[in-house]
């Protein structure tokens, strides 16, 4: 499908991938509706662009719903908007599990449910969603953003069979770490090394081609980290022996520990 001309509703437009994106998207000639969280700076971002924004708190079930009917006619939605949802399983309250779930998970199959209809009545549209290597990679101190990354996922292909025939087009684009902005570079971490990265770039440039070419799923970080997650998605128990020799539990303490001023209230 061709962005230039379509309507584009991109959520987590404020966060560090979804600056980029909106950029990307903007100069490939889409008409933008940007969402984020932060109303001040989805403002200042839309002036600096030139594009319409709508604030949503995605948590909450009434705004996601409220997006959808304000964003109108919309040709491609970029669901990006996500909390990272780290932390060890039994440190997490249930009250932050479930923002952790509203967000990540449930509010982007909300604004699928919302918005597909009207696609499918013009007969053409796409569906980005956008998930994680961590989609396909079980790792410790990630089991909610696994849970929703896996979720997302397994929605997508789905979706993807029920909308075909309707000319919408479903794709799942699932990065690696991601260097420079968003929230692994937000931690200020360093990887093992070996542990290679990608661009925000290359993100953004994943998301227009797989609208582009009505991909199912693109994959984005370096040839290594690929396989190692694929390896994962065959043979988990294989793939978490492997974390354990390479220390993969400090690590991920670490990252979930940098995240903290990211988590939800903890009710
Ligand atoms: N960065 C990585 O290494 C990496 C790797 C794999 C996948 N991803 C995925 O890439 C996407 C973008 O992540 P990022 O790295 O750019 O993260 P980020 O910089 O932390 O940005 C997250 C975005 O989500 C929005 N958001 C969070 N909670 C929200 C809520 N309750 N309601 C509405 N919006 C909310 C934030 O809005 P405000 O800023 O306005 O609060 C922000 O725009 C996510 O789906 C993430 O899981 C990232």
């Amino acid at each position: 499908m061709r962005l230039a001309g379509s309507n584009v509703l991109l959520t987590g437009a404020t966060g560090g991938i979804g600056r980029v994106l909106a950029g990307a998207l903007g100069r490939s000639g889409a008409h933008l509706v940007l969402s984020g969280r932060r109303a001040d700076v989805l403002q200042s971002l839309g002036d600096t662009l030139g594009v319409r924004t709508i604030a949503a708190d995605l948590s909450v079930a009434a705004e996601v719903q409220q997006l959808a009917r304000q964003a109108g006619e919309i040709d491609i939605l970029v669901a990006n908007a996500a909390l990272p949802a780290s932390g060890h399983l039994l440190e997490l309250s249930q009250a932050e599990i479930d923002v952790m779930l509203a967000v990540d998970l449930r509010a982007p199959i909300a604004l699928v449910r919302e918005l597909a209809p009207g696609m499918v009545a013009r007969g053409r549209g796409h569906i980005v969603l956008i998930s994680s290597l961590a989609g396909k990679a079980a790792t410790p101190a990630s089991s909610i953003y696994s849970a929703a990354k896996f979720g997302l996922r397994g929605f997508a292909h789905a979706a993807r069979a029920d909308l075909r025939t309707g000319g919408v087009g479903v794709s799942v684009v699932l990065p690696g770490f991601v260097r420079d902005v968003g929230m692994f570079a937000d931690t200020g971490l360093e990887l093992p090394r070996g542990v290679g990265t990608s661009s925000p770039e290359q993100v953004a440039a994943a998301v227009i081609s797989a609208v582009e070419h009505n991909r199912a799923e693109v994959s984005v970080a370096p040839l290594a980290v690929r396989l190692g997650a694929g390896l994962a998605a065959v043979a988990p128990s294989l793939a978490a022996l492997g974390q354990r020799a390479f220390g993969a539990g400090a690590l991920a303490d670490r990252v979930s520990a940098a995240q903290a001023g990211k988590r939800p209230p903890a009710g």
